[in-house]
């Protein structure tokens, strides 16, 4: 069967300030689009790989399947993968998208048999669609009510089995009942510089420019972990190298790049900085995220998907009850000095 993707790419890049909307087409034209040019992540691709395999031999759609972790890690290039290997279409759609019932009932009923639904930013689905969503995942049908009052009818509605690719940054925020209905459930990591490197390599590729290896591995080492930031940084460095008439990435012209984008050696950004001097500003915090939301005028939401794990994995922040802390780590990088204890004049 002929991939005939319906698919609406706007509906997708998320409301992250990552995922910018100008970029989507250059996003677009990186993504890989067969398992075998997806770099990394092995134990996943190999769950897809075996799952695919078995739904095919049995003609049958795969289990639902929810893709878990931070933006730019592959999660919508993961469910397109699925669905072009699978030869079904892809309806897209996100978790904001689907306001009322109706939303969902709508789009239930244009799917055929085997189709994709991919459902991006799933967490944010309100309580009242959901419900809809369980009846369709596990008996492929979906009640729904005709007419109000003493006219009012409960009618089921038949649909044609098929597999819902859910993406979240969020999985917590999903109910376990919900969480339960998925046959897959596979979380994204950060990638390791060395994947991170391929990556930069295949991009670079397919962007028609030659890298340096010591380029591409200054890059990487930056690009805490995620794709879409390497790819960022390589579509600014293709800028200076045309402008610089270079024909070729160099070393130079990589750290350049990071130097204008404000991207440091600890691969903080702008915003990265900010976060660890407002919680200075507060003697090291605890501070709300609330608070810290409009000291650097981002919202919570960003913060806590894009900005924070990062800071949390390399052990500048931590999370506690009351809000987030400045540790040792995150102190040195903003010159901050927490008062010492135990000298108060007796
Ligand atoms: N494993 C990978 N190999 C190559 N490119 C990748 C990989 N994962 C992500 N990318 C690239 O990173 C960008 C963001 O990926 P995407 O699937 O949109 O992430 P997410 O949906 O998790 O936010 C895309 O341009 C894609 O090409
Ligand atoms: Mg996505």
């Amino acid at each position: 069967m002929a991939t005939d993707h319906v698919f609406n790419p706007e509906a997708l890049e998320g409301s992250h300030s990552e995922s910018r909307p100008e970029e989507a087409p250059f996003e677009n034209s990186l993504r890989p689009t067969h398992l075998g040019d997806f770099i990394g992540q092995d134990r996943i691709v190999q769950d897809l790989t075996l799952a695919i395999q078995a739904a095919k031999g049995r003609g049958e759609p795969t289990d639902h399947i929810l893709f878990s972790g931070p933006p730019g890690l592959g999660k919508t290039s993961l469910s397109r993968i699925l669905a072009a290997e699978m030869g079904a279409r892809l309806h897209a759609t996100s978790g904001p998208a689907l306001e009322r019932p109706k939303d969902l009932v709508g789009l239930l009923t244009h799917i055929e048999r085997g189709d994709v639904l991919f459902i991006d930013e799933i967490h944010r689905i309100p309580t009242t669609v959901e419900e809809y969503l369980y009846s369709a995942m596990e008996d492929f049908s979906v009640d729904i009510t005709l007419d109000t009052g003493p006219n009012a009818r409960l009618i089921t509605l038949p649909v044609k089995p098929f597999t819902l690719v859910g993406a979240t940054t969020r999985e917590g925020l999903l109910s376990a009942p919900f969480r339960a209905r998925f046959g897959l459930f596979e979380r994204l990591d950060p990638y390791p510089a060395a994947e991170l490197i391929r990556i930069i390599q295949r991009a670079a590729g397919l962007l028609d420019m030659e890298i340096e290896a010591d380029a591409a591995a200054y890059l990487a080492d930056r690009a805490r972990g995620t794709p879409r930031i390497a790819g960022r940084f390589l579509r600014r460095a293709r800028d200076l190298v045309q402008v610089h008439g270079h024909g070729k990435l160099h070393f130079d012209a990589a750290r350049e790049t990071l130097d204008r984008l404000g991207v440091d050696a600890n691969g903080l950004e702008e915003m990265d900085r900010r976060f660890l001097q407002c919680l200075a500003n507060q003697g090291g915090g605890p501070v709300a995220i609330k608070t810290i939301a409009a000291v650097v005028g981002e919202t919570e939401d960003t913060l806590q998907d894009v900005y924070e794990p990062h800071l949390l994995r390399c052990g500048y922040i931590t999370k506690t009850a009351r809000g987030r802390m400045l540790t040792p780590g995150g102190a040195k990088l903003v010159g901050f000095q927490f008062p010492t204890q135990g000298n108060l004049p007796l």
